[in-house]
């Protein structure tokens, strides 16, 4: 139950709903306590009057009047309960709006390397199943608790004024009815879960078979999927059964036990009257109360079992709340990029392989100059970009910016200075347009747009599509080629406009011609820019002012082009090997 305290910011944040609707609640309750002694007076009034044989209408102008009273006083009751949903379930929402505002905001705000080891479903999950299960507790299960309560106050305290031993014997099989209910409830809890992991395990199944369709075709896999398939939903099927079963129980349980209350009031009630103790009137009361007390009472036990499953969800929410962010915003406010960025000893170990993907790197990356890194995969060129953009913290050794070492910068403010070109292009389910002018798509003009697909050599391609800009792409739209994903990669961080571009391998799925074509107008524009090529090939990085080459996070060659190729070493053996590499395809076109 302590994963709950974090809710208690939510419930200080709306005190004012709360406290609205505690008072909504005990007016709605106070009005419905009220009929059930008018119908005593009403009953007993009439009895009076048969007995005594009395004539006249006064007997009708009194039961009128009770009348009256009792559909007034239920207007009022529904009018009260209208506003008790309306403060505290209108609460709820609002903190479960809160809530996933503040998850997400977090999510955003953790590091990569927590992507990494926590999977999408379960990030997912967190935000909108936990956070729904969480809402239960802060709208219904507060609100029927303090029902409860105030229901208990009035009704058992009006009981008691009437008669002491009849409400003793009304009021001892309630406990019963409120354990058996937390029972019930908590059978039905699990048999609920298990049919949702049924269910988003057969969600998942159905979308695999339908982006893997045409494997599942090519494989002539139709019939197994089928059969695996019907075996995901009979097991379904067998789950949503049971529960039905437990269902079905529920409402016959809960009226046995208001039957058996109902019947020992009249028993008992019966004896009382014998005995002159107690009118008719009062056991027709009774019997009202006794109808007013069970909902409070199965529904205590309802409330203990959403109660429970809320701590149970929040506790998985704090722990992700509660994840440390290793990547820390620095103050320094400014950062333009003026002169250089220096990384000396470096070291990186990536903490959940334990593999060292960068040692003792030295390097400069200096304003107005193009460094060329490349090597073997796996030699740790990606994660050089990855400490660059400080997506990590090195282990050891520094890095510095102008001077300064980048922890200390504004960390979006030190990332808005880079144009970041990723190996695995990733683009939105969005318009190209948007894709494009991603990093601001309010100021990034249609010009600007245009101009960048033009030297990223998409504009072309683009102008093809009929909607051409505004072409759809990803899952509702149209399918690009993995080249032209790149080069809209490339278009994108061209658009940004930044002060260091780092381009990773991304020109690895494009052909020798649209090589040479993008390197070409990138040259132009890297003129004026600082610029980190990543590239497995010669042909990508020889522009490069400097060039080093890694191998197993190491680096072992460091030059120009020429120097390197003088030198006869690792370089001048890869340039060698894809120089015939493509002299052959070449020869086989
Ligand atoms: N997120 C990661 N977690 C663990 N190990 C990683 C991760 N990314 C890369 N590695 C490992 O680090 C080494 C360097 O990888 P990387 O920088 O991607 O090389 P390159 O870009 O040169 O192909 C490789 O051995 C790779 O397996
Ligand atoms: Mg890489």
């Amino acid at each position: 139950m302590k994963s709950l305290k974090a809710i208690n910011k939510y419930f200080l944040k709306y005190k004012w709903l709360v406290l609205g609707g505690a008072i909504f609640i005990f007016l709605s309750n106070y009005f419905s306590v009220y009929p059930a002694q008018a119908i005593r007076e009403a009953i007993d009034a009439v009895i009076h009057y048969v007995d005594n044989n009395e004539t006249g209408n006064a007997i009708y102008l009194q039961v009128l009047w009770f009348t009256g009273v009792i559909i007034g006083f239920s207007l009022l009751r529904g009018v009260f309960m209208f506003f008790m949903r309306q403060t505290l379930i209108v609460m709820s929402r609002k903190i479960e709006n809160d809530m996933k505002d503040e998850i997400f905001n977090h999510y955003q705000k953790l590091s990569t390397s927590f992507f990494k080891k926590n999977n999408t479903g379960d990030l997912m999950n967190r935000i909108s199943e936990d956070v729904s299960r969480v809402r239960m507790y802060t709208g219904p299960a507060v609100m029927y608790a303090l029902n409860t309560l105030f229901t208990f106050i009035l009704v058992i305290g009006a009981m008691f004024r009437v008669n002491t031993t009849l409400t003793w014997y009304v009021i001892l099989p309630l406990p019963l009815l409120s354990v058996l209910m937390y029972f019930v409830n908590d059978i039905i809890n699990k048999k609920s879960e298990a049919i949702q992991e049924q269910l988003s395990s057969l969600t998942s199944f159905v979308q695999e078979s339908i982006s893997g369709i045409r494997m599942v075709k090519a494989f002539a896999r139709e019939e197994i999927m089928h059969s695996q398939m019907q075996q995901q939903i009979t097991d379904y099927r067998t789950k949503q059964l049971s529960l039905a079963k437990t269902d079905a129980l529920y409402f016959p349980v809960n009226l046995l036990l208001i039957g058996l209350s109902t019947l020992i009031t009249i028993y008992i009630g019966g004896i009382q009257f014998m005995s002159g103790k107690v009118s008719l009137g009062n056991i027709a009361e009774f019997v009202f109360y006794v109808n007013m007390l069970t909902w409070p009472v199965s529904s205590l036990g309802w409330v203990t079992a959403i109660v429970q499953r809320a701590a149970a969800s929040q506790k998985r929410i704090n722990e992700f709340l509660d994840a440390p962010t290793e990547i820390n915003s620095g103050v320094v406010l400014d950062f333009a990029f003026n002169e250089e960025i220096v990384l000396s000893h470096v070291n990186f170990t990536y903490e959940d392989s334990g593999i060292a993907a960068l040692k003792n790197i030295n390097l400069k990356l200096e304003k107005g100059k193009v460094l060329g890194v490349t090597g073997a995969t796996g030699s740790g060129k990606t994660s050089l970009a990855q400490l660059l953009l400080r997506m990590y913290n090195p282990d050891s050794g520094t890095i510095t910016a102008d001077a300064i070492p980048i922890e200390k910068y504004h960390l979006q403010n030190y990332r808005k200075q880079f144009g970041y070109v990723p190996q695995d292009v990733f683009l939105f389910s969005d318009t190209i347009k948007n894709n494009i002018a991603f990093a601001d798509e309010k100021n990034i003009d249609q010009l600007t747009i245009e101009e960048c697909a033009k030297k990223a050599a998409v504009y072309e391609n683009i102008m093809e599509f009929e909607a051409k800009f505004e072409t759809f792409i990803g899952e509702r739209g149209i399918t690009l080629s993995g080249g032209q994903k790149q080069r809209i990669s490339i278009a994108r961080a061209l658009a940004k406009n930044p002060s260091v571009l780092i381009f990773d391998d991304c020109l690895s799925a494009v052909d020798a011609a649209t090589e040479k074509e993008i390197l070409f107008e990138l040259k132009q524009v890297m003129k004026h820019k600082t610029a980190l090529i990543i590239s497995h090939r010669v042909s990508s990085v020889q522009l490069a002012d400097e060039i080093i080459v890694l191998q197993h996070g190491e680096i072992i060659e460091r030059g120009t082009h020429e120097e390197l190729i003088k030198n006869q070493g690792y370089y001048a053996d890869m340039h060698l090997k894809q120089q015939q590499e493509e002299q052959v395809s070449a020869t086989i076109e």
